[in-house]
């Protein structure tokens, strides 16, 4: 079997595929499968992987491209659909809207109907979070955010925000939000945010939710929907997703490196050495 994994790539020619694990049914030899999560070790060439945890890719989707979608669609889809249900008429906010997340989520969230605001830091990402599906884009090292939304909405605020960045913006999430609106803090790139005092959702009537992919992938169905929906999503073309950068295995030390320096948008994959 292929096996692709947080950050890693199927590798299409296996040289020596022996067999499954006892007692797998519906699995052969050449399958190709995918997984996002646990567990870890996907900074590699082969991986023994539970059953339970693998998913089949179907042929419609490039091996790159299941590489890099399985974490970061599932994550939007649960955030989308199940976290917070986003329907056409809502205004939403995306932080890190070039990133690997932020871009699916402008993207399936246009195709919701919804009202999509982005922030990003720079030019080059502001035009990729304007094609990806974002209506307004702030690019917040020269925009006031908080002023920006503001004036999008009329003063009315944002149904619901997804921030991954954490420490640096859930302070300005919260005061974007409209009465009764959603923070789904979901990362923490710029580092754990602070404790927030209930009186801060108070004033407003807001919920706040810090979820994790794990806990609504947990069962097999849960895991099956998500990825089928990211699937389904990607052949219809609701959601393009961009390998805008690969790295191989031998050289996988500079990736997170590039991540944590902001050289990268879209999503980054590990190739095989043996691929290259
Ligand atoms: N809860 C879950 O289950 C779950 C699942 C998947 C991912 N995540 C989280 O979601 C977040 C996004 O993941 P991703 O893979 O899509 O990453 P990413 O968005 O491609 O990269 C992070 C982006 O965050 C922005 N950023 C703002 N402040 C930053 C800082 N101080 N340091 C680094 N980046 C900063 C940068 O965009 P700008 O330059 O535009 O600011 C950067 O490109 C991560 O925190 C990840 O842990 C959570």
């Amino acid at each position: 079997m292929s096996i692709s994994g947080r950050g890693s790539t199927p590798r299409p020619r296996c040289p020596s595929p022996q067999t499954v694990g006892p007692g797998l049914t519906g699995g052969k030899v050449g399958d190709v499968v995918a997984y996002a999560g646990n567990p870890m070790g996907s900074y590699a060439q082969e991986q023994i992987l539970p059953a339970s945890v693998a998913i089949p890719v179907p042929p419609s989707v490039d091996h790159k491209q299941a590489a890099s979608v399985m974490l970061k669609g599932m994550t939007a889809h649960v955030l989308l659909r199940r976290v917070f249900k986003v329907e056409s008429g809502h205004t939403i906010l995306v932080h890190a809207a070039a990133g690997g997340v932020g871009s699916l989520l402008c993207q399936w969230a246009n195709a919701l109907g919804a009202t999509v605001i982005g922030t990003v830091s720079n030019e080059e990402k502001a035009a990729q979070a304007s094609q990806d599906g974002c209506h307004h884009v702030i690019i917040y090292t020269k925009e006031d955010v908080v002023a920006r939304v503001k004036e999008i909405t009329s003063g009315k605020g944002l149904n619901v925000v997804y921030d991954s960045v954490g420490k640096d913006t859930y302070k300005a999430s919260i005061e974007c939000l409209a009465p009764r609106g959603f923070l789904v803090s979901f990362g923490q790139s710029s580092g754990k945010p602070d404790p927030i005092p209930m009186s801060d959702l108070a004033s407003k009537s807001l919920f706040l939710t810090r979820p994790s992919l794990m806990h609504y992938t947990a069962t097999r169905d849960e895991l099956l929907e998500s990825a089928g929906e990211v699937f389904a999503n990607i052949a219809n073309g609701v959601l393009r997703v961009r390998v805008n950068h690969t790295y191989l295995l031998s050289e996988a030390a500079r990736a997170p490196a590039d991540l944590e320096g902001r050289k990268t948008s879209g999503s980054i994959v590990l190739i095989p050495d043996t691929d290259s």
